[in-house]
């Protein structure tokens, strides 16, 4: 039974056995990514001390300004999960390609590839406020003990074995599911340890915050500028309350907690909007879905795209499951 007080390392062990599939890797691969977070964490805690943020100069394969914490995270976790032998393949928003792991040992039997975005809301960080990483893994579908072949990454959604974040925010918080429910841990700076402070948490079904950069309104398609007005509209529990912080992490982590709605719609400026499917899309509506909330394209459900690229971007619209259905309306209705 999870208890509030419990450790992520005791909460683990204790699951592990639940878990379908459970021979010990996917808890050494959650703890990678607990330890890799504890070490960005910290770096991302100074960024106001020393002269460390700012861009590198470099401009990502996104083409975006590329500042130099985005940097230090990729780094950190794909080192995290490559030295410990854990995982067959990394796939990072930071890297054009993605990264075979050739283990020493020849009978490398490692099953699982991660997809990262190491630092999520990297535009945030010279001003001060939250940012996070996030994450998801798949069982590869190539022979165990060959080299991983782009179609282990390639992926639908729902092919997602785990999936989370890390929000670097007030507190430091990791968030995650292996397909039974979301779990949230908060690290104790102090002892260096997170502990089970959000167990099993839920959309609340309805909710009355709308996350948009509404800066792009005009270049929104027609059943988002209506679903808008209905937000802003004076009837019932509405108008409804505007909040966008600009780091996706962030924003999903206060509407999963107090109920509401996170768009990102193509607009005439850029044809599928800005998210990335595997880095973003994916691992944000599997966690919706466990949460109870829900996770569209405006027509289709998230998880059911099957990608064909590594940099995909696609139209994004999650949270409570009641709202997502309403702006669904408003697109099918615009069509
Ligand atoms: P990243 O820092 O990984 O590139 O992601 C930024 C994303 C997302 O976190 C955020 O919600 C969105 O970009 C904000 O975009 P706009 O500034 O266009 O609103
Ligand atoms: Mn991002
Ligand atoms: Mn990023």
């Amino acid at each position: 039974m999870a208890s509030k007080n419990q450790t992520l390392g005791e909460f683990i062990i204790e699951n592990q056995s639940s878990f379908k599939y459970s021979s010990g890797e996917l808890s050494r691969l959650i703890n990678s990514i607990r330890l890799a977070a504890k070490v960005v964490n910290h770096e991302v805690n100074k960024a106001g001390l020393v002269d460390i943020i700012g861009a590198v100069g470099d401009t990502n394969i996104q083409g975006e300004n590329q500042q130099k914490l985005d940097v230090y995270a990729n780094e950190k976790f794909i080192r995290t999960l490559t030295n410990r032998n854990i995982v067959c393949g990394i796939a990072s928003e930071e890297e054009e390609n993605f990264i075979t792991i050739n283990s020493q040992d020849e009978n490398h039997q490692n099953k699982y590839i991660v997809l990262i975005d190491p630092l999520d809301g990297s535009s945030n960080i010279d001003v001060n406020v939250s940012v996070g990483t996030i994450f998801s893994v798949y069982r590869r579908v190539t022979p165990v003990g060959t080299p991983v072949q782009l179609e282990d990454f390639l992926q639908k959604g729902s092919q997602q074995v785990a999936a989370g974040y890390i929000v670097y925010g007030t507190s430091t918080m990791l968030v995650y599911t292996t397909g039974d429910g979301v779990n949230g841990f908060t690290l104790n700076p102090a002892i260096g340890s997170y502990y089970l402070s959000h167990p099993n948490i839920k959309f609340p079904e309805n909710g009355t915050i709308y996350s948009v950069n509404e800066g792009n309104y005009n270049h929104f398609p027609q059943g988002i500028k209506n679903y808008i007005k209905y937000c802003q509209k004076e009837e019932g529990n509405r108008p409804y309350t505007s909040r966008y912080i600009g780091s996706l992490v962030s924003d999903f982590h206060r509407n999963m907690i107090k109920g509401g709605i996170y768009m990102y719609p193509k607009s005439s400026k850029s044809s599928n909007g800005k998210l990335r499917l595997l880095y973003e899309c994916n691992p944000m509506a599997f966690l919706a879905e466990q949460a109870n909330g829900k996770a569209s394209n405006g027509f289709t459900r998230i998880m059911d795209i099957e990608p064909t690229e590594l940099h995909q971007r696609v139209p994004f619209i999650c949270g409570s499951k009641n709202m997502v259905n309403k702006a669904e309306e408003f697109m099918v209705t615009a069509k």
